[in-house]
Parts: structure tokens; C-alpha cells; sequence
């Protein structure tokens, strides 16, 4: 009998829910339907700068209970590229050759990346320089890699953010107030646009639609006239101020994060509307938690392809979602275009048959 195949797989980026349950899926169809080997790299590339490279050895009875299970068993990262890694004297220096020799010394024939479109493009470079097989699995709750329908994480947040403006719907009715939900999504607004529609919001506010503090307050004033005394904002965190300032606060280690946009709307709204207004950000509780059902269901199908790829020997592709179907596509297509929101899309049409305010800036 031939040498038993090894291959790898890391989970890189911000954490989600939904990473294990792939893990699982991966090692159920590698170990199950093809008697390979998978070893679970720790701290994404940083488990292969390390000497020995830092692994888990990953068999079907290790990742049985990890289908709920948030969060990734392997650890990730989301700093530290390694072709302008960090050192501790404050200088930046490219680490890829250790990385290189890491996936090398481990002997794998394969590596599963599982990241957005930043750490799918590192891992690529890296795949290209030292003659790495690679295939890559699409996660972010932001939902924003190109071509992909569905990234992992992006329905267990969607759920998430759709519960919160559920429960603070009776109490905004209580209290007549206005109530922002600020959520996450970097530079695109699927979470707040899904989860507005979803969460029956009157205003949905996305980085992809300009908008007036005007049209909100009108809103809120027919929604008054109309016996409604209370109204439901969710907002993305990145959308920009009126005057188009970003809205980012940095934290002790000088680290910028976006944050604030929520409570500027709730000021600028109290002060145009005299509504009162109460101020949600939801933070990483979009990234924690239980993987929903359909997360489950696309992760089982992206870690069974993944690794059918690669049976198939066919590297440098990434797994996709698009019309209910899994199918692959160059990873150079996928993160050559960044997916936002489309603004005449079936999601922002939806939202404006329903009447919810997009607060477009062009309204009258
Ligand atoms: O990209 C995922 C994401 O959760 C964004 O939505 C958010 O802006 C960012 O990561 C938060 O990053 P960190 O976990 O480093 O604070």
C-alpha cells in the first residue's frame, strides 16, 4: 500500500461561526472518503513559521462534536502577513520562505486555506511562490468575496443582528424612542440589509447607498404621523457621516477599528427630530455563537468540495456558493472583485417595496 496522503488546512482571518463545522466536514470526507491524513494548523500561517510547525492531528472522532461548536479549533489570526510580518523591534520582515518550508517539512501534498479575500490572496502568494497546492474556502461574516453567493459566517451574523432588532422592537414600542442597531460588515452593508429586511427595520442605512439625516428624520416624522412612535434603524459600521468623514476610533495599540457611526446618527437624529434615541453596537456577538442551520449546510458543502479538488488535483481555486449549487472558481477571478451591495439589487429593491428608508441622499 502507497504512503498515506497528508494534506492541511488552516482557518485565517477574523473568526466566525461555521469555521469547525468545515473543519469537520474536510477531515469526515479526506479521512472518510479518500483514507487521507489531515493535520489542523494552528494560528493560521503562524503555525508554519514555527519550528516544529504547530499542528493538531485531526481525526473524524476529534471533529465529531464540532459542528455547533463556534469559533475555529485551530485559532486564527488576522495580522501578521507574512511577507511584511511584524517583528519585535518594530521592523517588517518577509517571513514567507518559513511558511514555505513549513508546509514542506510537514509533508503535505495539499492545504485547505478557510479566509476572506485578504487572507486567501496572502495565502495564495504563497501557494505560487513555493509550489503549494492550494484551494481555498470562503468565510467572512462581511459576505464581500467576489463571486460567492454566501461566505461562512455571514448567515449565523445575519441571525444574530436580525434577533437583536427583534427583541429591541418591543422595547423601542415601549418606550416610543428610536433605536439604532450599529453592525458589522467592514466596507459593505449585506449584514444590515439582510438583517434589516429580515428584522423588519424602518430605516436601513449601507455604506453602498448615499443618504441625507433628512430623509431618516421624515421617516421617522410619517412613521409618527402615521400613529408608529417608535422607529428601527440598523446602520453598517462603516457607513460615513453626512460630510463623509470616516467614523473610527483607534484603541491603545494604535490599531483602527471602524465604531461610532450609531451613535452619530442617534446624536444628529435627536437633534433634528427631537425623537429620543438609544444606541445598540453589536460587535463581535455577530462572529460568536452557534453556526446556523444553513451555515452548517453550506460549510458540509464547501469542506466536501474543497477536498474533492484536490482529489481531482485541481489547486488554486476557490470554493463558491452561487445559485444553490457548490462550484469553483479561479481564486484569482474571486479576489479580483470585491462584492458589496449591488444598489439595484433584489435585496435593496425588496427593502424599498417595502417602504423601508434606504435614506437616499437624491430623494426628495
Ligand atoms: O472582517 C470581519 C470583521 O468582523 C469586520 O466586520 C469588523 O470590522 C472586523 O472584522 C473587526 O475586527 P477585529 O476582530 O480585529 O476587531
Amino acid at each position: 500500500m502507497g504512503e498515506r496522503k497528508r494534506i492541511g488546512i488552516l482557518t485565517s482571518g477574523g473568526d466566525c461561526a461555521g469555521l469547525n463545522a468545515v473543519i469537520r466536514a474536510v477531515v469526515y470526507r479526506a479521512t472518510g472518503t479518500y483514507g487521507w491524513e489531515v493535520v489542523g494548523i494552528r494560528q493560521a500561517t503562524l503555525g508554519l513559521m514555527i519550528r516544529p510547525p504547530q499542528v493538531m492531528p485531526l481525526a473524524i472522532e476529534k471533529v465529531d462534536s464540532l459542528l455547533t461548536a463556534g469559533g475555529t479549533v485551530l485559532g486564527t489570526t488576522n495580522k501578521g502577513d507574512p511577507f511584511a510580518f511584524p517583528m519585535p523591534d518594530g521592523t517588517l520582515c518577509d517571513r514567507s520562505e518559513e511558511i514555505i518550508a513549513g508546509y514542506h517539512q510537514l509533508g503535505l501534498k495539499a492545504l485547505i486555506g478557510i479566509g476572506g479575500d485578504g487572507s486567501v490572496a496572502i495565502l495564495r502568494r504563497l501557494a505560487q511562490q513555493g509550489g503549494l497546492n492550494f484551494v481555498a474556502i470562503p468565510k467572512t461574516i462581511d459576505n464581500d468575496v467576489g463571486i460567492t453567493e454566501h461566505c461562512i459566517g455571514f448567515d449565523t451574523a445575519v441571525n444574530t443582528a436580525t434577533e437583536a432588532l427583534d427583541r429591541l422592537h418591543f422595547t423601542a414600542a415601549s418606550h416610543s424612542r428610536v433605536m439604532i442597531l450599529e453592525v458589522m460588515g467592514r466596507d459593505a452593508g449585506h449584514i444590515a440589509i439582510s438583517a434589516g429586511i429580515a428584522g423588519g427595520a424602518d430605516i436601513i442605512i449601507i455604506p453602498e447607498i448615499p443618504y441625507t439625516i433628512d430623509q431618516i428624520c421624515r421617516k421617522i416624522k410619517q412613521r409618527q404621523e402615521q400613529g408608529k412612535t417608535y422607529s428601527l434603524v440598523i446602520v453598517s459600521e462603516a457607513v460615513r457621516t453626512e460630510a463623509s468623514e470616516v467614523v473610527q476610533n483607534t484603541n491603545r495599540l494604535g490599531q483602527r477599528r471602524y465604531g461610532g457611526i450609531g451613535q452619530y446618527l442617534a446624536d444628529e437624529i435627536c437633534d433634528r427630530s427631537g425623537a429620543e434615541t438609544r444606541v445598540t453596537v453589536l460587535g463581535h456577538i455577530q462572529r460568536g455563537g452557534t453556526p446556523s442551520p444553513l451555515e452548517r449546510l453550506i460549510a458540509a458543502a464547501f469542506g466536501v468540495a474543497a477536498v474533492d479538488l484536490i482529489a481531482e488535483g485541481r489547486y488554486d481555486q476557490m470554493v463558491t456558493w452561487q445559485n444553490r449549487q457548490v462550484l469553483s472558481v479561479p481564486i484569482s477571478e474571486a479576489i479580483a472583485q470585491y462584492r458589496a451591495v449591488d444598489p439595484n439589487g433584489t435585496l435593496v429593491k425588496t427593502a424599498r417595496g417595502l417602504g423601508i428608508c434606504l435614506g437616499d441622499k437624491d430623494a426628495s
